[in-house]
């Protein structure tokens, strides 16, 4: 794991759009973090690097958000928030959103659909902590680090430490 500082909330939506370079279809970031911690913020650069223009708002009461991208393509921005349990989730139909090959997937709270999630390279996971009132951290593999790393990290993020540093 690395870890991220971003000081501002245009510094992580910049992340987001850093970020969305690195996805491909199929593939789905589980996005933990409280609330406030910048989740949907996140999602929103994720959201404007796929080619979304439109409004990116938290989905907390319609569960799922689709966007269509360029060549018949989707983002999905799924909140779990108000989903109690794996069983609700596929009530809900999450599969379609989960493991849509044109698609790329973001999931606000996935806490309660681990077992439900893509394994392997399909899967990221990244988590955002609060740190101080306009400052967050970001948790990322670090193998994501480095290839953001490689691009240049936005202006307001820096790197904060890896694990076997501390
Ligand atoms: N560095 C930062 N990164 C992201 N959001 C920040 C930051 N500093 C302050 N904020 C604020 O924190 C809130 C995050 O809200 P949101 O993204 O909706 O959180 P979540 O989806 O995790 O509940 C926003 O009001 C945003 O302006
Ligand atoms: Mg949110």
């Amino acid at each position: 794991m690395t870890i991220l500082q971003s000081n501002s909330d245009e510094a992580t939506e910049q992340l987001g759009r850093s970020l969305a370079s690195l996805l491909h279809d199929g593939m789905v970031v589980a996005l933990q973090g409280d609330l406030g911690a910048g989740k949907t913020v996140l999602s929103r650069g994720i959201a404007r690097g796929l080619g979304v223009d439109a409004a990116v708002t938290s989905p907390t009461f319609t569960v799922a958000q689709e966007y269509e991208l360029a060549g018949q393509r989707y983002f999905y921005h799924l909140d779990m928030y108000r989903i109690d349990n794996e069983e609700a989730a596929v009530a809900f139909g999450i599969d379609e959103f989960l493991f849509a090959p044109r698609a790329i997937t973001v999931v606000e709270w996935p806490e309660c659909i681990r077992g439900l999630l893509p394994e392997g390279p399909a899967l990221l996971n990244l988590e955002l902590q609060h740190l101080t009132e306009e400052s967050r951290l970001l948790l990322l593999p670090e193998r994501i680090f480095h290839q953001l790393q490689s691009a240049g990290l936005p202006a307001g993020v820096v790197r904060r430490q890896s694990e076997g540093e501390k």
